[in-house]
């Protein structure tokens, strides 16, 4: 009786103590998207979002309308220029299509992968430029622009009205 309980009373002690050495989460590993090499995303103040982004590969602010107004703000003066005033393509291709040069582009975290530390030519990396919260603000208007059009397209309105 004495010897069972002993057992049972070692095997929750290493439980416990197994839980307690356990990391709180493990982070994804980020790889540039042509170079495969391990993209360096620590020393930012990360953002809640950013953080559950990274151990999730899941962009928290998709399908957020308030998101996907800051996010065409940003992508208007730090994309537009080489990607078209609604990422209709221009020097660089459309992102607003279902067709992606990179099909790793299809999951957030590729997505993420090229904006932030980029790809071919032109496409430089934005690691530096736009914080890893800002760029899933972008991403967020993005992905709008081929899951829910209307809602993109509003998120461009309400800019262009305040600016107006
Ligand atoms: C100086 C011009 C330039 C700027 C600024 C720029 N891009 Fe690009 N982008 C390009 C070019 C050119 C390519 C094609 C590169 C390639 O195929 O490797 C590209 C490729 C991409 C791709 C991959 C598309 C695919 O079909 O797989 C994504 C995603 C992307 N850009 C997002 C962005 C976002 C978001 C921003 C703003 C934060 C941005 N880019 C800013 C020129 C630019």
């Amino acid at each position: 009786m004495f010897k069972k309980l002993a057992v049972v009373s070692s095997i929750s002690l290493l439980l416990a103590t197994g839980f307690a050495l356990m990391p709180a989460q493990a982070e994804l590993e980020f790889r540039g998207t042509i170079s495969g090499d391990i993209l360096d995303t620590s020393g930012e103040e990360d953002t809640p979002q950013v953080l559950e982004f990274r151990n999730t590969g899941q962009n928290p602010y998709n399908g957020d309308f308030e998101a996907m107004k800051k996010g065409y703000v940003i992508f208007s003066t730090a994309c537009s220029g080489c990607h078209g005033h609604l990422a209709e393509g221009k020097l660089g291709p459309a992102l607003n299509d279902d067709y992606w040069t990179y099909p790793t582009n299809l999951e957030d975290k590729g997505l993420f992968e090229t904006i932030f530390g980029g790809a071919a030519g032109m496409m430089g990396p934005q690691q530096g430029l736009l914080t890893q919260d800002e760029i899933l603000h972008v991403m967020a208007w993005i992905r709008a622009l081929e899951k829910d059009p209307k809602k993109a397209q509003e998120a461009v309105d309400a800019f262009e009205k305040k600016n107006s």
